[in-house]
Order: structure tokens, then C-alpha cells, then sequence
């Protein structure tokens, strides 16, 4: 059996993180521009450094990242070449309104993605949009205070109403929020969300979700409306937290952690906020903001899929002594003694896919997007540009050998596969050009150095093969 017939393979990028162009063809500012690589990054993501303009002492890596604005042709040729059925993309909201609250988008920054979709069309390429990505506008930071306040629901909407009545019949996957959880780790990052002392940023960042799943909602409701072929999904940033102990309190803390991810894709999916969570603000003393029509909305604009990103799966304990975590997408974790770790400390479990992925079917029953996955590693091309890339290639084909057991063997539904920056891309976390996911070398280091020259490396063969053999060839 294996994967369906018409199952998505694929890779996914993030507007901030490829496009560059930051100020062309009237483009706007948004919070994801300004997060410098270096020591000040972790700050500026996390809201507690303010950082609202570019600054000299600084390098913004997104301003130019790979510059796909302008080699976006190429690119998608070379996607095409691998034989990718979807490409997952995310528009730049500062594209289409350059300030967020205008009444009338940007004509320019429309035409932009009306003709990176034609372009994937000509190649039978499925767009599959996220409608933001971690980016927010400036604008709407600044004289908002972004999504703690209510409003941007109403500039999400118009948005949403813009991209699906002019790209309709081009694109028709859709995913509100990329990794919706992430508000809790990268406040900034992810939500435009600054912190000014004595806030109480855990009362701001339950404010901020409510709105976005609010704007989730409606996103939803009107995506069907204006076309019922439209298909929209959440996302999640996924990975099974395991106890560190068979110890009950280890095992009570692992399921605490796994709600605390879970609560953004209940209220996505079931249509309304799970117990565990109400009684958890209560005791908190957090009011979430609903009004008039929240309720309903959320119930009865569920997602249609479920999106998720899987990197590694994490340990966690309920020792209060045990803070010796390493990295992990952003979210902390402890080291597991059973699994190796990338040169960034994520940790590689390849069955902690297949345990996640069953762990979200069994909780939901709904179609589930692997939406990324990858390997973030250093490349040392030779003289010809060339990359011999095995690491790489063992990662992935383990993580696909586990999702086609979990899709065989327990039975999941998944609809597709996009391997995380196809095309080496800007680091999220870190700001790195050095941090390279690709199937696709780009000449160009941390500093910005570079021609941006493109080349294949040797897992640009071998994913060609994997989706030319749907999933059946593995070897290398
Ligand atoms: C996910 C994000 O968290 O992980 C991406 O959705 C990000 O934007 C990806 O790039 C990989 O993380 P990083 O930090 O290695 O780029």
C-alpha cells in the first residue's frame, strides 16, 4: 500500500526567510525584518529588547535572505525538476498591505504571488499558502500593539478577503497560522507581541492566541465561502514530549506539556477551548477576551486539515533541579541519552514522527500535512559548489521510512509531505545563513557574502527519486 496515489510531496518556505526585497515595490516593515543575527536575536524574538528600526550595529539577514523575489523562476524550475507537487510558500502581509490597516492592498505585491503561482502551475505545482508566517507589519506593532489587540482581526480579514477573492482557482491549501504555539516561545517573532514592564506577558500572550484563533476562524469561514474547493489547515510546531522517568510526576508534567501545545489545535479543530485550559486561567486569574459571536464562530469554522512541523521530539521532568536543557526549535528540552543530536542540539528521532503523528491522528481523526521537516547542518561544498550530503539524506529517508509506517501500518491519513527549506534559506531561530536544510546550495554566508549562485547538492537526486517512486525508494 503506502502513500496515496496523489499524495503531496514537496518543500516549504517562509516569505521572511527566502524573499529579501524587504522594501520593494512598496513593501512594508514587518517585525520578522528585524531580527538581527547575533547575541541580541534571542531578545528581539522573545519581546523583551525592543528593536523597531533598523539599527547600524546590526546585520538583518531577511532584508536580502536568498533574494527569491527576484530568483523565484529559477527556484521553482528547480523544484520542478525534483518533481514537487506542492510548494508550500507564505505571503508577506506587509506585501499586500505595506502598513496593515490600509483599506486598498498593494497592487504590486499582489501581482507578485498571482505570477509565483502561475509559475507553479505551469509545472502542475500545487501552491499550498500560509497566510502569515510569524510576520506581522510594522505599523500595526507600533500602533496596535499588534495581535493583543482586537483590530487586527479586522486587518486579518481584510487580507484573507483580498487573497482568496484574487487568487482563487490558483491556490485552494490553505494554512491560517504557521506553528500558532510558537506565540508562547517567540513572542515577537511570532506574533509582533512587545513586552512593556510590569505587563503580564502570560495574560498578553492568552489575549493574543484568542484573537488569532478568532481571525483562524473567520479565515476559515470565509475560505469555504468564497470557494468551497478551498482547503484550510492549522499548524502546529508538533514532537512528542516524553517523561524523562517512568516516575508518575515525570509522566503528569509530559501530558501538562503536550496540552499546553495541543490547546491552540483543540479550539482549531473541536470548535472551543478544551477544560484544562479554562480551569488553568482561571486559576490564573486570565479573562480570554471573548465577545458577541466567538463562540459560535469558533465552533462552527473548524480546520479541514491538520498542519504540523516535526523536528524532534523532546524530554521533560518534573524536577524543578533538571533546567540543564539544550536547543530544539525554540521550545526547551532535556537531553535524551537514547538519541544523537544535529550540530544545533535537536535531537534526531525519526520514531518520535511516527509516535507524534499517531498521537495527533488518535486526539483529532482529521487528514493530517507533515508541512516540515529537515535537517539543519553546515555544508562544506568543494571546489565545484558541490555538497555530498549524506547526513542529510539518512535523516530524511529515516523520518519518511517512519511516516509511511505510521500511514501503512496504524493506518494515519496524510495528504502530503514538504521537507523544511528545499533551497537553503535564513535560520527562523538563529539567523544563519549557515544553517542550511536544501536540497539547493545558495552561495551566501552569515554576513551576507555571496553570489547566491544555486546547486544542486547530492540529495537533489535522491529526493527526485523518492517522489518519482512515491515514497517507495529510500536508498542511497
Ligand atoms: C519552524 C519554522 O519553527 O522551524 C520555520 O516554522 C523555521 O520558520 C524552521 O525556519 C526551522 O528552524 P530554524 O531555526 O532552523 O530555521
Amino acid at each position: 500500500m503506502g502513500f496515496r496515489e496523489d499524495f503531496l510531496w514537496g518543500g516549504a518556505t517562509a516569505a521572511n526567510q527566502c524573499e529579501g526585497a524587504y522594501n520593494v515595490d512598496g513593501r512594508g516593515l514587518a517585525n520578522v525584518d528585524l531580527a538581527p543575527i547575533g547575541d541580541d536575536r534571542v531578545g528581539v524574538i522573545k519581546g523583551k529588547l525592543k528593536m523597531f528600526d533598523f539599527d547600524d550595529q546590526h546585520f538583518y539577514p531577511a532584508k536580502e535572505a536568498i533574494d527569491m523575489f527576484h530568483y523565484y523562476k529559477e527556484d521553482i524550475a528547480l523544484f520542478a525538476e525534483m518533481g514537487f507537487r506542492v510548494y508550500r510558500l507564505s505571503i508577506a502581509w506587509s506585501r499586500i498591505f505595506p502598513n496593515g490597516d490600509e483599506t486598498v492592498p498593494n497592487e504590486a505585491g499582489l501581482r507578485f504571488y498571482e505570477d509565483l503561482f502561475k509559475e507553479c502551475h505551469k509545472y502542475n505545482i500545487e501552491p499550498l499558502v500560509t497566510i502569515t508566517h510569524f510576520d506581522c507589519p510594522m505599523h500595526l506593532v507600533k500602533e496596535y500593539g499588534a495581535w493583543r489587540n482586537r483590530t487586527l482581526i479586522t486587518f486579518y480579514e481584510r487580507l484573507c478577503r483580498v487573497i482568496f477573492n484574487r487568487f482563487k482557482g490558483l491556490v485552494k491549501y490553505w494554512i491560517t497560522f504557521n506553528e500558532i504555539n510558537m506565540i508562547m516561545e517567540a513572542p515577537f517573532m511570532a506574533a509582533g507581541l512587545y513586552f512593556e514592564e510590569n505587563e503580564n506577558e502570560e495574560a498578553v500572550k492568552y489575549i493574543a492566541s484568542h484573537h488569532e484563533l478568532v481571525a483562524s476562524a473567520l479565515a476559515t469561514k470565509i475560505a469555504h465561502e468564497v470557494d468551497p474547493e478551498n482547503k484550510v489547515g492549522c499548524m502546529l510546531a508538533a514532537g512528542a514530549p516524553y517523561p524523562r522517568t517512568s516516575n508518575p510526576e515525570d509522566v503528569w508534567k509530559a501530558k501538562q506539556v503536550e496540552n499546553e501545545n495541543y490547546f491552540f489545535i483543540d479550539v482549531q479543530v473541536r470548535g472551543e477551548y478544551p477544560a484544562y485550559v479554562l480551569k488553568a486561567l482561571e486559576r490564573k486569574n486570565i479573562t480570554l477576551p471573548f465577545e458577541e459571536g466567538d463562540k459560535e464562530l469558533l465552533k462552527e469554522h473548524t480546520v479541514d486539515f491538520i498542519g504540523f512541523s516535526y523536528y524532534s521530539s523532546s524530554v521533560v521532568s518534573a524536577d524543578p533541579e533538571l533546567t540543564d536543557t539544550i536547543g530544539g526549535n525554540l521550545f526547551p528540552t532535556l537531553p535524551n541519552p537514547y538519541l544523537k543530536a544535529s550540530e544545533w542540539g535537536w535531537q534526531i528521532d525519526s520514531l518520535g514522527l511516527r509516535i507524534t503523528m499517531n498521537a495527533i491522528y488518535d486526539r483529532y481523526q482529521k487528514p493530517l500535512f507533515i508541512v516540515e521537516n529537515g535537517l539543519g547542518a553546515v555544508d562544506t561544498p568543494d571546489e565545484n559548489g558541490y555538497v555530498d550530503d549524506d547526513y542529510r539524506i539518512k535523516y530524511l529517508s529515516e523520518h519518511i521510512s517512519a511516516m509511511r509506517h505510521a500511514v501503512e501500518y496504524d493506518g494515519v491519513d496524510l495528504l502530503g509531505y514538504t521537507v523544511w527549506g528545499p533551497i537553503d534559506i535564513v535560520s527562523a531561530s538563529t539567523g544563519e545563513m549557515n544553517k542550511r536544510y536544501g536540497f539547493i546550495y545558495v552561495d551566501r554566508d552569515n554576513e551576507g557574502r555571496g553570489t547566491l549562485k544555486r546547486t544542486k547538492k547530492k540529495s537533489f537526486e535522491w529526493y527526485k527519486k523518492v517522489i518519482s517512486s512515491n515514497g517507495r525508494d529510500l536508498d542511497f
